[in-house]
């Protein structure tokens, strides 16, 4: 299995998605990193007898402390994938380096659309009528790494911010342990800012 680290900041619903899937998939979570010590994926983590660290950025007085701290952490717990799975701090270019085409990342809109905060707000008043969420290979560029799977969720006109984020979480955790058996079985790639199935390209938008 493919020694894997997830990080959080949250809830932790597409980590648990990840463990409960994890055997059938080909990982093996050997370690949840949260920057915050209320982050109820932690008490998951626990649950499932993983182990657990918490790097609190607010004990960092910059960016590159932080990340370096988080880094040590993650090559101890000797991680091939790095999943970040609602980690809601903006990672320096170094550290997206390091990983580079081995860490994945997941974000609530189909990007391009939406990238940064508070996406589902925003395609609701953008009049969209779709949405979804999109996992992809996290580089120096925040939210604009290559993609790996769209998942479409059609808006309808009775959704309010959270029916629409529960919509989008429930194909989440559909998207994310597929993305991430792809990259145990050996299958994804990242090259030239371009991911990879099979050797070939995947399409950079606009596919489900
Ligand atoms: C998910 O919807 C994920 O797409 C989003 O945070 C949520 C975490 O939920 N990620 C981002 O916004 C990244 N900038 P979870 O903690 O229940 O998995």
């Amino acid at each position: 299995a493919t020694r894997t680290v997830v990080i959080i900041s949250g809830s932790g619903s597409n980590l648990q998605a990840l463990i409960d899937r994890a055997e059938e998939i080909g990982i093996e979570i050997c370690g949840v990193i949260s920057n915050r010590e209320d982050a109820y994926g932690l008490q998951r983590a626990q649950r499932a007898g993983i182990a657990t660290a918490l790097v609190d950025h607010r004990q960092f007085d910059s960016r590159e402390s932080f990340d370096a701290t988080l880094a040590e952490t993650i090559d101890g717990m000797q991680a091939e994938l790095v999943i970040l799975a609602g980690f809601m701090r903006i990672l320096t270019p170094e550290f997206t380096r390091r990983y580079e085409g081995r860490m994945l990342n997941i974000h609530p809109s189909l990007l391009p659309k939406y990238r940064g905060l508070h996406t589902h707000k925003r395609a609701l008043e953008a009049g969209e009528q779709w949405h979804g969420a999109t996992i992809h290979f996290v580089t120096e560029e925040l939210d604009g790494g290559a993609n790996i799977i769209q998942a479409p969720v059609a808006i309808n006109s009775s959704d309010s911010e959270e029916t629409l984020a529960a919509r989008v979480h429930g194909v989440e955790h559909r998207i994310y342990p597929l993305a991430a058996q792809w990259f145990a079985e050996g299958r994804l790639r990242l090259q030239e800012g371009r991911a990879y199935l099979d050797g070939a390209p995947l399409p950079t938008e606009g596919y489900q």
